[in-house]
């Protein structure tokens, strides 16, 4: 028995060692990433700070998409949101990022997953790019970015277009809080576009 177990641990001693290696390296530079973008080298641009796993599921949820949606991250990250809705759905989905790591990491997981059919990423700035096509909008941005950002909204996105923000609320006339989740600390705001 204890030989069976000593041939076991032999045979598995490589690909356990290999699998925390990969883990250390993935959190180690998540981590380092999060912080240069925290950092004054980053110069001032919206940090990237990944939803929590728990709130992404229930943003998705309370999002509800369905298959044949058109949905967009606006500042999409590693794009763990894209990823997460289209192993979930049917649904299209758009990520755009304008950090250039991020867009690159993002592509990269959405080829690894065979998922460059529903899942686009683009490197731009969101606010360059026209958003009437989307029904769906997921986001995390800080308060000074939705300053600008929700008159474009306002602007081009359609009656019944539903929009989930991450932490941080706006007020809008056009957009009505139909929901609100998450936890004290992390909220999350539904809204939908209503004239
Ligand atoms: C708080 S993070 C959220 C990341 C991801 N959406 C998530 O929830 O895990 C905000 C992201 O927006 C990106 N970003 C900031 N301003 C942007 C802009 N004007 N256009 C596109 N992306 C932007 C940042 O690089 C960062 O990755």
């Amino acid at each position: 028995m204890v030989e069976m177990l000593r041939a076991v641990l032999t045979v598995l001693y490589w690909p356990i060692q290999l699998t925390l290696a990969v883990a250390l390296i993935y959190f180690s530079a998540k981590c380092l990433l999060i912080m240069y973008t925290l950092s004054p080298l980053y110069r001032g641009r919206l940090p990237y700070v990944p939803t929590r796993k728990k709130s992404l599921q229930e943003a998705f949820s309370m999002l509800e998409i369905e298959d044949g949606d058109r949905v967009v991250d606006l500042g999409c990250g590693d794009g763990q949101f894209l990823v997460h809705g289209a192993r979930k759905t049917g649904a299209k989905f758009t990520g755009i990022e304008l950090n250039w790591l991020l867009f690159m990491i993002s592509r990269l997981k959405v080829f690894a997953r065979a998922l460059s059919g529903r899942v686009t990423v683009q490197r731009s700035d969101y606010m360059r790019v026209p958003l009437s096509q989307f029904n769906k909008v997921f986001m995390f941005n800080m308060p000074s970015c939705l300053k600008v950002l929700v008159p474009k909204l306002e602007k081009e996105l359609q009656v019944g277009t539903r929009v989930l923000s991450v932490v941080f609320p706006f007020s809008s006339k056009k957009f009505k809080l139909l929901e609100t989740g998450g936890t004290k600390t992390y909220r999350l705001f539904l809204y939908e576009r209503v004239n």
